[in-house]
């Protein structure tokens, strides 16, 4: 695993490291492999980034949009994390409809909508079950209870190694989510943190050991390139 820690000055410096960091990896992607996949955070961290991300001359018939999780809600609910990143961005670029890929939330249960994502990211990606596909590039966010993605603290989710996506749940609130094994197949994964409330759960999740069911964001050890990129107040974690 090669990890990257980064400090910024201030969320607006995150942001904008943020923004050339995604890019860099879109373009790289779209230069060796003719596309990019790219795997989005919810939350409220990443929102700016999005509509950063949106002034840029990209590609964008060679950009695939994913949701590393989603809330159990219509596209269409203040909640969505579609919604978010569709209203800050997609909406803003000419990106073909076919290459937005959101999680289904409008299924007869959560069970079922996780697995017909899990299906549909097969198809797309053409691997076999079992082979778990590689995003070019997966945001993530973590929560002050150092939760990532919908995989939270102390949850079913957590041990699901043999599939691709599962069901979440945030206390009783169902959640669609990617599951740690297909997040760690990534070529490059970013954390975008911000603020001290989440000081406490980046010195658990950088500790030298922590138990990775209670501080979730300890099970994402990529093969691939592991950057975190951090604003002051939540950087200070590392003064203790
Ligand atoms: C979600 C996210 C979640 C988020 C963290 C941090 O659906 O909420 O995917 O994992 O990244 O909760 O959220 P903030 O950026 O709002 O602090």
């Amino acid at each position: 695993m090669n990890q990257i820690v980064e400090v910024l000055p201030d969320k607006a410096a995150l942001i904008n490291r943020a923004l050339d960091l995604v890019v860099t990896k879109m373009q790289a992607a779209i230069q060796e492999r003719d596309r990019c996949t790219i795997a989005l955070a919810g939350g409220g961290t990443p929102k700016p980034l999005y509509e950063a991300i949106a002034t840029q001359d990209l590609p964008w018939e060679k950009i695939h949009i994913f949701w590393g999780d989603e809330r159990y809600v219509p596209a269409d609910h203040p909640d969505s994390n579609q919604g978010m990143a569709r209203s800050a961005w997609l909406s803003k670029v000419n990106i073909p409809e076919t290459n937005i890929h959101p999680m289904p939330t409008d299924g007869v249960t959560p069970e079922a909508d996780a697995s017909k994502h899990e299906a549909q990211l097969y198809d797309f990606f053409k691997t076999s079950v079992g082979e778990f596909p590689q995003f070019d590039v997966i945001l993530l966010g973590i929560g002050d209870d150092a939760h990532t993605a919908s995989l939270f603290p102390n949850t079913e989710a957590l041990h699901v190694r043999d599939r691709l996506v599962t069901v979440g749940n945030k206390d009783g609130q169902p959640r669609i989510t990617f599951t740690a094994p297909l997040i760690n197949q990534a070529h490059c994964i970013i954390f975008l943190v911000a603020g001290a409330s989440k000081q406490t759960a980046l010195s658990q999740i950088f500790a030298s050991d922590a138990d990775p069911m209670t501080y979730p964001a300890r099970l994402i050890q990529p093969q691939g390139e592991l950057w975190w990129l951090l604003d002051s107040e939540a950087g200070r974690w590392q003064e203790g």
